[in-house]
């Protein structure tokens, strides 16, 4: 087995399914909207009631496997379209079909799924989520969500797979990373040209938590990401930026997981569609990344190279027991 598959019965998959995790933002599910989900390499429906209320429900018609997100909602059911069989917000319907649907907490803007057998915990608190955020779209990427959360605790790569940027030059001058342990993760220290820069944190088993640069006015806001495995070699990010003031809401997306523009400009460096100096894009860091991640088979790195990835590494040894 891969130790990068997710399934319910994978190392990983096991661990991942004992947190809440994000499945969709709440402005993506309109009442009324139904979305199909992949999540933990298993298949979802994703629906709201006319009340308001969200339900995550198996992706197939537990009458003749009929895939729900293309039925519609009635009130407070789901109806079926092959056969009109109607599924309440937990997952019943009137007859002899039921079907499992896992519990659900909306918070920040994003929808939380807890997609575990045991019985939920409790939402973690995150003191950021009620304030004012602002809740991006969602990123769904070709590569494993453990390749993504590497890449974000991987110092070395910005000074050459972000060669352009301003924190490349100062990393260019020397750069030392210290890790501090904590109950849940850790933080990540960083300092390069006499400079502290922004820490890091890694919150057990897929949430970081890292400080990005806006603009000289606006300075760095803070970013809470969950990197989500849609399977074992695809992912979707969820990030919640908390902001410094009120700003006007994200517009919601008919099509959620649709390759963004930085996937299409991705793809389009990837196949030779493009070259790198014709590309333009605000999102030039991201499009660097994906490249970086999204061209090759998925693997796991060797992580004891420096502190973050060896910390991270030290954490999921137990899910990647092959890998020593
Ligand atoms: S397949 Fe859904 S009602 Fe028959
Ligand atoms: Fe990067």
């Amino acid at each position: 087995m891969s130790p990068l598959e997710v399934h319910a019965k994978s190392p990983a998959g096991r661990l991942l399914r004992a947190a809440w995790q994000p499945v969709a933002r709440s402005i993506d599910l309109p009442k009324a909207g139904i979305l199909a989900l992949r999540m933990l390499s298993q298949d979802w429906t994703l629906w709201r009631s006319e009340a308001g209320i969200p339900v995550l429900a198996e992706a197939f018609c537990p009458h003749r496997g009929t895939r729900l997100s293309l039925g519609r909602v009635k009130g407070e059911r789901l109806e079926c379209h092959h056969h009109g069989i109607c599924f309440d917000t937990f997952g019943w319907s009137n007859e002899t079909f039921s079907m499992r649907s896992p519990p659900l907490q909306e918070q920040g803007g994003l929808i939380f799924a807890w997609l575990g057998e045991e019985e939920a915990a409790a939402l973690p608190p995150i003191p950021e989520l009620q304030g004012p955020v602002r809740v991006l779209a969602p990123e769904s990427w070709p590569c494993s969500f453990y390749s993504r959360i590497q890449n974000s605790l991987d110092i070395r790569h910005v000074a050459h797979a972000h060669r352009r940027s301003g924190l490349a030059t100062l990393l260019s001058e020397g750069w030392e990373s210290k890790v501090e342990e904590e109950d849940s993760g850790f933080v990540l220290h960083l300092s390069a040209g006499g400079k502290e820069l922004p820490k890091i944190r890694f919150v057990m088993p897929n949430r970081l938590e890292f400080f990005t640069p806006v603009s000289p006015e606006l300075g760095w806001r803070k970013h809470i990401v969950w990197r989500v495995p849609q399977d074992a070699v695809h992912c979707v990010s969820f990030t919640v930026a908390s902001l410094p003031a009120a700003e006007a809401p994200a517009a919601p997306l008919a099509r959620p997981f649709a390759p963004s523009q930085i996937a299409e400009l991705g793809e389009a460096l990837l196949e030779g569609r493009l070259q790198w100096e014709e590309l333009k894009t605000e999102h030039l860091t991201e499009v660097e990344d994906y490249v970086a991640l999204c061209g090759g088979p998925a693997t796991l790195w060797p992580s004891e190279e420096e502190p973050g990835l060896a910390a991270l590494h030290a954490r999921w040894r137990g899910a990647f027991p092959e890998t020593g």
